[in-house]
């Protein structure tokens, strides 16, 4: 089968990708981005790098040419563009056509929720549902590769400004989700499945901080912090107001309990290894310095 990555050149696209070369052949992979020159790597390795913009059916038709099942990451961009982008998808799927649509949304989509991209979950949801082509809907927890990256930081803040208060979340990898979904694209019986691609435990912020004390040997406590600290801390270093408040809304679902009824365990039975716990990726990031 002939697999589609559309918005492949961010992190998550080239780690699938990575995962996907372990399992099939490159010239069965066609990596589909607004930037083809960031993929000449995988094209060096026979993968099939197509330009394709989500903001422009037209480039969306040609990339998706003899492509079978079709993963389309999401983009970057606000809820409301968001929208549109998967408008163009759909439509260059339908009449190229594409047998199988694959999408992440998030733990906890559901109208309602107040993270900032929830209505792009929902309507990336709706929009496959109503497709008419076969789908799956792949909802992962909130990456910890966040956290991971941020330690420097909370090592320095002595804590983890998540404004989360007691709400618990199953953090995974993009690793993880790349390996699943590597895994999953080759599967035959996935049509009309909702996998969920989570982390092997359900962590509250203060247990995150145990958990980096223990790792990192440094004092690292939680105190409850509002959405305006956190985004006055993550602005201080540098990110822009807009995502930062993007990133707040997302805890602010987690303090509301919106992620705890995920289901752990869907990425270890469809590859039959378990993800990697927090404390593990933590331990890596501190052995790899
Ligand atoms: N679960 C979570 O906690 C969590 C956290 C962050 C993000 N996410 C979601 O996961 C997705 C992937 O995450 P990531 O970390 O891999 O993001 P990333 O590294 O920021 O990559 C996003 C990619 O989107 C591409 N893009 C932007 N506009 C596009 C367009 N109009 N057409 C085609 N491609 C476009 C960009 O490609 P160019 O190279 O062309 O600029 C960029 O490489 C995100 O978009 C977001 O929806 C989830």
């Amino acid at each position: 089968v002939k697999i589609g990555i559309a918005g492949a050149s961010g992190r998550l696209g080239r780690l699938v990708i990575t995962r996907l070369l372990e399992l099939a052949p490159a010239e069965d992979i066609v990596a589909i981005t607004r930037t083809p020159e960031k993929l000449e790597d995988f094209a060096d390795l026979g993968v099939d790098v197509r330009q394709g913009d989500y903001d422009d059916a037209d480039s969306l038709v040609t990339a998706f040419k003899h492509v079978e099942r079709l993963l389309l990451i999401p983009s970057n961009a606000m809820a409301a563009v968001r929208h549109e982008q998967y408008d163009n998808a759909i439509m260059a799927a339908k009449r190229m056509r594409v047998q199988h649509l694959v999408t992440y949304t998030l733990e906890g989509t559901t109208p309602g929720n107040p993270f900032a991209l929830n209505p792009a979950h929902v309507y990336a949801e709706m929009a496959l549902f109503q497709s008419k082509i076969p789908w799956t809907i792949i909802r992962t927890g909130p990456y910890a590769d966040e956290l991971v990256d941020w330690l420097p930081t909370i090592i320095e803040l002595g804590s983890i400004p998540y404004p989360t208060a007691s709400g618990k979340a199953p953090y995974v990898s993009r690793d993880d989700i790349a390996r699943a979904t590597a895994k999953l694209l080759l599967s035959d019986k996935i049509a009309g499945t909702i996998p969920e691609f989570v982390g092997p435990e359900m962590l509250s912020t203060e247990d995150l901080c145990r958990i980096a004390a223990e790792v990192t040997g440094e004092d690292i406590i939680y105190v409850p912090a509002e959405p305006a600290d956190y985004v006055q801390i993550r602005m201080e270093e540098g990110m822009s107001e807009q995502d930062a408040v993007v990133l707040a809304t997302m805890y602010i679902a987690i303090a509301e309990h919106r992620m705890e009824k995920a289901h752990l365990g869907g990425i270890e039975k469809l590859t039959g290894v378990a993800p990697k716990s927090v404390r593990e990726l933590l331990a890596e990031k501190i052995a790899s310095e």
